[in-house]
């Protein structure tokens, strides 16, 4: 199959959302850290395979911010987008959102940074479809992982 040379930014957009059962929580109580990561890590994926169209490695994760604590019965929703691509690799948001479904009330609750990269059957990477922006949103989003990435290029 050939792949198209280019997606909207649109096109990949993943998102999950988990009902926090106590198996998954920390001693406090609330969801554990290590989990959080793993609903993050698949949100990511979501939206990396979605662009790519095929197979994908997590390369990195640049950055995880914990904001606030997700207890048990929460109801967590992450959002992933792919900002900005290079050659084989995708910069990629996710944003946690935490419901507690019986009141509605609903708080951002983490924002994380990852690096997936495209790799074929051997598992050399392979090159994406150009990341298209439309909206003011996503330019300015294509716009800030662009110079994220070019920060951190320099160190
Ligand atoms: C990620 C991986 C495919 C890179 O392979 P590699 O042969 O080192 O590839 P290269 O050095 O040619 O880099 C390929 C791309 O990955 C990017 N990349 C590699 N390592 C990276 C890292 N740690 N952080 C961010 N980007 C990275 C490069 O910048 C390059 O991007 P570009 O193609 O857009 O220019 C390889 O290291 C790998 O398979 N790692 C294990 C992944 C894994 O097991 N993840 C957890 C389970 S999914």
């Amino acid at each position: 199959m050939t792949l198209p040379a280019s997606h909207p930014m649109s096109f990949s957009r993943g998102e999950i959302s988990v009902l926090i059962m106590p198996h998954m929580a920390n001693i406090l109580g609330d969801l554990f850290g290590g989990n959080l990561m793993a609903l993050v890590d698949q949100a990511a994926a979501i939206a990396a395979i979605r662009h790519a169209g095929g197979r994908v490695v997590t390369a990195s994760i640049h950055k995880v911010d914990f904001r606030e604590r997700i207890p048990i019965g929460s109801l967590v929703t992450c959002r992933s987008t792919v900002d900005f691509v290079g050659k084989s690799s995708m910069d990629i948001t996710v944003e946690v959102y935490c419901e507690t479904p019986s009141t509605g009330e609903r708080k951002h609750a983490n924002t994380a940074h990852l690096v997936f990269v495209a790799i074929d059957e051997k598992g050399k990477p392979v090159t994406v479809p150009r990341l298209i922006p439309a909206t003011a949103e996503e330019h300015e989003r294509y716009a800030a992982a662009e110079r994220y990435r070019q920060e951190h290029a320099k160190k």
